[in-house]
């Protein structure tokens, strides 16, 4: 296992947003966390990256204790750990050209990526390339392009420093149903081309179906139910997940246009 989520408890005052969680993902997997909006999701993202403390609990990288590591051991986990987030126009600085916000994630982490300004440039270029953009966009800024460019840009930024793991917090939810699909299968190829691990959090229930091999539903803080994706997705044990499957986009191809396209 790559990621071990044990027994993790997050409060924020007297409110409890998680609890007890435990989690695990494979390397070169695909686990879906789904759940309804204020459930948790992204609090587990930010206790993954420790960007939130734990309240109890342990989490563990490849067998490091993410909470109990340096400072600088954990800088150095980050280019390892990367997040993609669900609004790029938020997530983007707006005052930085696509190739600086390419290229930041290099400068910081410059012990690992020695590198002179175009051995950067070409590499923000190939990022580019690996996300299906190309050098037109090197120096144009966020505000010159659509919202699945964007993400686009997002994801490689997050692809800069070689990561193994990527977490994706509703990497799709903010996109035209249109472009969905092809951010979809871009995340799809990526994974497959560079053997990444992914935590995919959605409130989709398609979208995970698609994406993930394990699905890990998410209620009130608490992981309800577990398993294969197939499993859980097709013959749910727990009441919220059919409650969850009920809510779904007819699934008749001809009816959902997002689902026939993938
Ligand atoms: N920093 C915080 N302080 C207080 N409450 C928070 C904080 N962050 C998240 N919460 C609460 O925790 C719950 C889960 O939020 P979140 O993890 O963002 O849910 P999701 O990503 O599933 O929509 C929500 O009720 C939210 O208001
Ligand atoms: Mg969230």
């Amino acid at each position: 296992m790559t990621l071990e989520i044990t027994h993790v408890t997050k409060q924020f005052g007297s409110f409890t947003a998680l609890k007890d969680v435990s989690l695990s993902v494979r390397k070169g997997s695909s686990l879906g966390l789904v759940g309804e909006s204020g459930s948790g999701k992204s609090t587990l993202a930010r206790c993954i990256l420790r960007l939130d403390t734990l309240t109890a609990g342990q989490i563990t990288y490849a067998g490091t204790d993410i909470h109990a590591i340096s400072a600088a051991e954990m800088r150095a986990l980050r280019a390892r750990l990367q997040i993609v987030f669900q609004d790029p126009y938020a997530s983007l600085n707006q005052r930085m050209s696509v190739h600086d916000i390419i290229a930041e994630p290099l400068i910081i982490h410059k012990a690992r990526f020695p590198m002179t300004a175009s051995q950067r440039t070409a590499r923000v270029l190939e990022l580019l390339v690996q996300v299906g953009l190309g050098p037109e966009h090197l120096y144009r800024f966020p505000h010159e392009f659509s919202g699945g460019q964007r993400q686009r840009i997002g994801i490689a930024r997050a692809l800069a420093c070689e990561p193994e793991f990527l977490i994706l917090d509703e990497p799709t939810s903010a996109l035209d149903v249109s472009v969905q699909a092809d951010i979809l299968n871009l995340l799809q190829g990526l994974q497959d081309r560079l053997g990444l691990t992914y935590l995919f959090i959605s409130h989709d229930l398609a979208v995970v179906r698609y994406m993930c091999d394990e699905v890990a539903v998410i209620y009130h803080g608490e992981i309800v139910e577990h398993g294969p994706a197939s499993l859980v997705l097709d013959a749910p044990q727990h009441d919220y997940t059919r409650m969850l499957l009920a809510a779904m986009p007819d699934p008749d191809p001809d009816k959902s246009p997002f689902l026939h396209r993938i």
